[in-house]
């Protein structure tokens, strides 16, 4: 259904878990997360719910995340349910990878075909640095296991950051040339409480343009093919993959914005930036109706907030408390 500012809300992000097995330091603080209690966090039950009624208001795909959503016990056989359920035409996962060469081919058959990793170095030290205790190589081999079982697209997400991974830009798109990847830029947003102690800055996807450029020619993709979401996808010449510019600092994309988030403690939130949340896991354990549980999600959907303030870093570290963990991305 339409929001309030006429854009068609029809993609529901939900995080299934908080926990992770890294510790990004763009998405967790040092010390570390005190984590949700079992209670706290809805059931598959009470999630498929929510995205039952949620079809009926019009949505249509369905991201799942997390923290990191395979480390959630049963984590499969909640994805097969959800591509059982009528009324999605579009269902995949975002991962950190770790535990992709565990899953893929479970994930594969439960029906998911379609899959994004983060991966912000292709250096390991860096990569351990960076997640504060992952293996790089986990990651390599969950992603060529992924390609060798199916799975496409395989999307891979690379937050840049200025002084960090500015230099691997060119190794990451060049991973296009002989991969059929999509290697996508995400510019770096300073949110939440992690923000506020790792000192990083984000580097426009116009500087890391340039610079693939200056390598290999890159051109955007045709009409039908030029965007995916928020993404800008180009092609390098000869190129098996492509890339995808996520900018969501230097070109906002709030007015075309069409997603909506669950939380893994059952709060709908409309906006990535705004902690403006709408709690669902206390009429679904009260014993709500679905009408009731639909009028919820409409109320939501409507008063969407035109813009996120990405930025003004004063006011979106004020608007957004929540780490990105616990949001899911
Ligand atoms: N800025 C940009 N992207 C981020 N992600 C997590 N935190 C940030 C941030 N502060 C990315 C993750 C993942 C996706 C869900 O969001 O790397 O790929
Ligand atoms: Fe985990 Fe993703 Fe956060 Fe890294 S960014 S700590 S992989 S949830």
């Amino acid at each position: 259904m339409l929001d309030n500012h006429k854009r068609n809300i029809n993609y529901l992000r939900v995080s299934v878990t908080d926990r992770c097995n890294l510790r990004c330091v763009y998405c967790m603080p040092k010390e570390g997360l005190s984590q949700l209690g079992h209670r706290d966090i809805l059931s598959y039950e009470e999630i498929l719910r929510v995205v039952e009624v949620a079809i009926k208001t019009g949505i249509a795909k369905v991201r799942v995340t997390g923290g990191e959503p395979l480390v959630r016990r049963g984590i499969v056989e909640f994805m097969a349910l959800l591509k059982d359920m009528e009324g999605l035409r579009d269902i995949s996962m975002t991962t950190n990878g770790i535990l992709l060469e565990k899953y893929a081919k479970d994930l594969y058959e439960s029906g998911i075909k379609r899959i994004n990793v983060s991966l912000d170095s292709l250096d390991s030290e860096k990569y351990r640095k960076i997640t504060r205790q992952g293996e790089l190589s986990r990651v390599l081999q969950g992603i060529a296991k992924a390609e060798h079982i199916g799975f496409s697209p395989i999307k891979i997400n690379v937050v840049a950051i200025d002084g960090f991974n500015d230099d691997e830009i060119v190794d990451f798109a060049k991973l296009t040339m002989t991969k059929p990847y999509q290697v996508r830029f995400i510019e770096y947003m300073p949110i939440g409480p992690a923000s506020l102690e790792n000192g990083f800055r984000s580097l426009s996807n116009d500087v890391i343009m340039d610079r693939i450029n200056h390598v290999i020619p890159i051109e955007p993709l045709g009409e039908n093919g030029g965007t995916d979401g928020p993404a800008r996808l180009y092609k390098m010449r000869g190129a098996v993959g492509t890339i995808g510019f996520i900018s969501a600092i230097s070109h906002q994309f709030c007015q075309s914005c069409n997603r909506l988030r669950l939380t893994a403690d059952g709060k709908l939130r409309a906006c990535l930036l705004i902690d403006n949340e709408v709690d669902v896991r206390s009429p679904l354990r009260n014993g709500c109706t679905d009408l009731e549980l639909e009028e919820i999600i409409k109320y939501v959907i409507i008063n969407k907030p035109l813009h996120g303030g990405i930025r003004c870093h004063k006011n979106q570290r004020k608007n957004c408390t929540r780490t990105m963990s616990s949001i899911g991305g």
